[in-house]
């Protein structure tokens, strides 16, 4: 399978987003909201935009308090947090200040329940004007509607949206070294709308054409493919529901 980076209308449409928000019009708020199932390509793009951009990366992590968080950006920034926790919170703003970054925050959903770690990432916002990117899954907009100071500062959304057969065909050209049958493409599209698990089939469904000596992929080696890994297949699809995307 081929190492690449698939430009997706939904990977296109965030970096319109990411676009708008560095060229906001002064006293435009500077928060954006990404989310949508999991699966679906998020952090996969924010990374890739991050490393290009020099953005700060943060991935909010289960029980994270706000001290965990603060400690996390000001380590990113490439200070070593101070102890007490006032002190933290002025040090990332005065690092900010003296030279502005982009953060991103992935996986957002684990800190929408504690209402103080959002709140800080809005004070943030508030006294640096650094433009903060929260990814969450689905009903990571809807939680975030709760924080009312913090949701009107959000100037930008974007919905991760579910892929086309179109899209799901050109995710399929791009990342196949061995060409796929348009069947075969349709019954992926009947199968999953989801980027890790189109990855998987295809990654495996080359490994049994490449055994085969076989030049292209069709429906029936998907069809074993996927029954060979049922359970675990199962196993992602039902984790996926309760899981951070
Ligand atoms: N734009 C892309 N190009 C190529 N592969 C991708 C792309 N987006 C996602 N993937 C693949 O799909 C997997 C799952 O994507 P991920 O970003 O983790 O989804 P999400 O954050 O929405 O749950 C990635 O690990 C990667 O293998
Ligand atoms: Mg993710």
């Amino acid at each position: 399978m081929r190492k690449k980076f698939v430009k997706t209308n939904n990977v296109k449409k965030f970096i319109t987003m990411m676009n708008n928000l560095q060229n906001r019009a002064e006293g435009v708020p500077g928060m954006g909201l990404v989310y949508g199932e999991p699966g679906l390509g998020k952090t996969f793009a924010i990374t890739w935009w991050a490393i290009q951009n020099n953005a700060v990366y943060i991935r909010c992590a289960n029980n994270m308090s706000t001290r965990w968080l603060l400690e996390e950006v000001v380590e990113e920034l490439g200070e070593i947090p101070y102890t007490k926790f006032s002190d933290i919170f002025n040090q990332a703003v005065a690092q900010l200040i003296k030279q502005p970054r982009i953060i991103i925050v992935d996986e957002v959903d684990y800190i929408t329940i504690d209402s103080k770690a959002v709140e800080t990432l809005r004070d943030l916002h508030d006294k640096t004007d650094c433009v903060i990117v929260l990814i969450g899954m689905s009903s990571a907009n809807r939680r975030l509607m709760r924080h009312k100071h913090l949701y009107d500062r959000i100037s930008e959304i974007q919905k991760f949206e579910i892929f086309t057969k179109t899209e799901i065909a050109q995710i399929i050209n791009e990342l196949s070294e061995i060409e796929m049958t348009d069947c075969a493409k349709n019954f992926i599209y009947s199968k999953t709308k989801r980027f890790r698990q189109i990855v998987k089939l295809i990654n495996k469904a080359e490994q049994v054409a490449k055994a085969n000596g076989l030049s292209s992929i069709d429906e029936i080696i998907l069809k074993e493919v996927m029954i060979d890994d049922e359970p675990n297949q199962n196993d992602e699809l039902n984790s996926s529901n309760s899981k951070n995307g």
